[in-house]
């Protein structure tokens, strides 16, 4: 099963792909996530994108779907070892359309395709509130909000202990940015799903609990086998 989440900024496909990869078996593939990892650890292709990360710009589609791809061979890896995973969850991926036929490009050469497109749907000034209250584990990416769903202790991640903390890209400014930017490369790939039969839509302003019981459901009503 390959399923990918797709919605605006803080429509809540973190919050979602986080709890939804353990219970359908899934190896997580979040770009952002790789991203901020990469930035952390200062590696070559954290220096590379840090300044445009931090603008809320997008990083370049050779980057990404190369990242992609090195996690798609680990997912091949991992099937031939027999560890029973049934598939991949992309979370901020793809988001421009040469993404999206690069990632139908990398699933036909592996005998696979994308089996369901979930559209999580939040209204933009929704999306500004839930953006400026949002706290991320600097460790295992859980994500958090001050206000709708904070950790037990103020700092400290529930699940890990690591620190929680605001994201860099979490500013006024770049969150318009990302929000615009989405509009432009990400929501028109809406459509192109939509036309092959693909897209579920899920209300994303509900509890949260409730958002991915709904998405459960959306999975099972239009998953096909492969
Ligand atoms: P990425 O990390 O993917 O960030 P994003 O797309 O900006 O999306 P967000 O993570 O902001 O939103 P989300 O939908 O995950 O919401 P969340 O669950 O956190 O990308 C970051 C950057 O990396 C990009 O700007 C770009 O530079 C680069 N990048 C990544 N992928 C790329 C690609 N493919 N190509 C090029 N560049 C790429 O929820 C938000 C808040 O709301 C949280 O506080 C949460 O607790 C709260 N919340 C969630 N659900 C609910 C609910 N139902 N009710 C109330 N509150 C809720
Ligand atoms: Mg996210």
């Amino acid at each position: 099963m390959h399923l990918i989440l797709m919605g605006p900024q803080g429509s809540g496909k973190g919050t979602q792909a986080g709890r939804l990869a353990p219970r359908l078996g899934l190896v997580l593939v979040a770009t952002g996530d790789l991203f901020r990892r990469a930035i952390a650890a200062e590696t070559a292709l954290g220096h590379q994108i840090k300044a445009a990360y931090d603008r809320g710009e997008l990083i370049s589609d050779d980057l990404t779907v190369a990242l992609v791809e090195e996690k798609l061979d680990e997912l091949s890896a991992e099937r031939a070892l027999g560890t029973g995973v049934a598939g991949a969850l992309y979370d901020g991926f793809p988001r421009t359309r040469l993404q999206a036929d690069a990632l139908d490009a990398a699933l036909t050469r592996r005998e696979e395709a994308i089996s369901t497109v979930i559209q999580i749907d939040v209204p933009r000034q929704t999306l500004v509130n839930r953006l400026a209250g949002r706290r991320v584990c600097t460790i295992c990416d859980t994500v958090y909000h001050i206000e709708f769903n904070p950790p037990r202790e103020e700092g400290v991640c529930d699940r890990c202990g690591g620190e929680v903390r605001q994201r860099p890209d979490d500013t006024p400014a770049a969150i318009e940015k990302r929000l615009d930017l989405y509009e432009l490369e990400t929501a028109p790939l809406l459509a192109h799903y939509r036309d092959r039969g693909l897209m579920a839509v899920v209300n994303g302003v509900q509890a949260i609990d409730l958002v991915t019981r709904d998405i459960e459901r959306a999975v099972k009503g239009t998953a096909t086998t492969r």
